[in-house]
């Protein structure tokens, strides 16, 4: 059996980032202390476990603070990652202790939401998480925007480097934070990772003195293709002006490749536009982010629509026990069940699939994440109705 500890600052070296290497990298590399030396201030504030045996670390697990919005709910919201065992101490135990550890301690901290990337979901399913949809990537040639360019938009976009527009990237993407379902926003110490290289353009869509779109990207050479990290806006006149932008890029370079949430459909972005608009998702390399929820919390004072449910979760350390949910009035209540509603049984997994809107109460049981008769599944599909979540970045 392992002891498991927290561990802090420079301690880190020694412990959590002696096994990343072999987990996350290729290996063997000279070079690696100096790079995690230089990693340390990116993982300031984590919330970094190890199990230790003997005194030698043979698994850790890691989270950082970030915030989410859940059906209108800005909540804090954990970022889990960096989970490896020593391939020597595989298999017994370590991992799973240290993810039971590390989210009784972040719900102590007071985080009611947790969002990891999986190597493995039929693992990260038993831990109550529910994989989202996948941003997708469109790619097309910039002259196919080019009737954009004939079009009057009253507005402008400004191109800066991104650590001039960094404060206008932040604040914009804290707007979204508030406004839309999924979006999230990390903590100063992390998002400044993107200064260091300071390898982006940022295109800042303005009208009349607000900005309504970012869009950070990079140009990897002359006739080669200016990738976009992710098109973000709040107004259809924001999201033209970043397009135009791009069509001013013909004849410079040959491709566009630009990151889209799941319900954004580019081939209506202009008559005829060639696109070819894809996702692929693969283990470990290109995983859905998965998301659960670590209080009940989380869900009260949702936006929901009408509807009265009680239920049951199931086999989840944090989250056993009975509900009653209303939606009476536009926002969540929630309470403890009385026994007077029509009745779910449901795994974390499937809550986290009704709250986060990706799952309909039908496919939660199809896909053995709970029991719902019909009538509960009515009230359910109302009360919690489809969302699509837009959640962008690595956190
Ligand atoms: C992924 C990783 C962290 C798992 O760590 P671990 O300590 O082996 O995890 P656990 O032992 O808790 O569980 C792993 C599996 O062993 C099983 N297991 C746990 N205890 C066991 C035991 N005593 N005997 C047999 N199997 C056991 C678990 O049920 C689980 O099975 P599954 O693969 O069918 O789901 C480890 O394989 C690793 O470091 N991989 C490389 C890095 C990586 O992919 N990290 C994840 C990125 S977030």
């Amino acid at each position: 059996m392992s002891d498991i500890r927290r561990v802090h600052g420079d301690e880190r070296l020694g412990t959590a980032f002696t096994l990343y290497p072999y987990a996350f990298d290729a290996t063997p590399s000279p070079g690696t202390d100096a790079e995690l030396r230089a990693l340390l201030p990116y993982h300031r504030d984590n919330h970094t476990l190890i199990a230790e045996r003997d005194g030698r670390t043979v698994a850790t697990a890691s989270a950082f603070p970030a915030q989410q919005n859940l059906r209108g709910n800005v909540l804090p919201m954990a970022g889990i990652g960096w989970v490896a065992t020593h391939p020597d101490a595989r298999r017994q135990g370590h991992g799973s202790r240290l993810m039971h550890r590390l989210h009784a301690e972040l719900l102590d901290s007071n985080h009611r939401l947790a969002t990891l990337y999986p190597f493995h979901p039929a693992f990260y399913e038993r831990f109550g998480y529910v994989g989202l949809p996948l941003n997708r990537t469109a790619t097309f040639p910039p002259a196919a925007l080019a009737p954009l360019l004939a079009v009057e938009l009253p507005g402008q976009v400004t191109q800066q480097g991104i650590a001039d527009g960094f404060a206008t990237y932040r604040a914009f993407q804290h707007h979204l934070l508030t406004n839309r379902h999924g979006a999230t926003y990390t903590a100063d110490y992390r998002a400044a990772r993107a200064l260091d290289p300071a390898d982006r353009w940022l295109a800042t869509a303005v009208v009349d003195g607000t900005v309504v779109g970012v869009l950070p990207y990079r140009i990897d050479g002359y006739g080669g293709t200016l990738r976009a990290d992710e098109l973000l806006y709040t107004t259809a006149l924001g999201r033209a002006l970043l397009l135009r932008f791009l069509a001013a890029h013909t004849h410079q370079v040959s491709t566009v490749v630009i990151t889209v949430p799941p319900d954004e459909y580019p081939e209506a972005w202009a008559t005829g536009l060639t696109v070819r608009t894809e996702a692929e998702t693969a283990f470990p390399t290109s995983p859905p982010l998965m998301a659960r929820l670590l209080s009940m919390e989380a869900l009260r004072g949702a936006r929901c629509g009408p509807g009265q449910v009680e239920i049951e979760v199931v086999d989840d350390r944090l989250l056993a026990g009975r509900y009653r949910l209303d939606g009476t009035g536009g926002t969540l209540h929630l309470d403890t069940a009385a026994g007077t509603a029509k009745t779910a049984t449901l795994t974390a997994a499937g809550l986290a699939g009704l709250a986060y809107g990706v799952l309909d109460p039908g496919e939660v049981v199809t896909r053995g994440l709970g029991e719902i008769p019909d009538d509960a599944a009515e009230e359910l599909r109302t009360l919690l109705p489809r969302l699509t979540p837009h959640v962008f970045g690595k956190g």
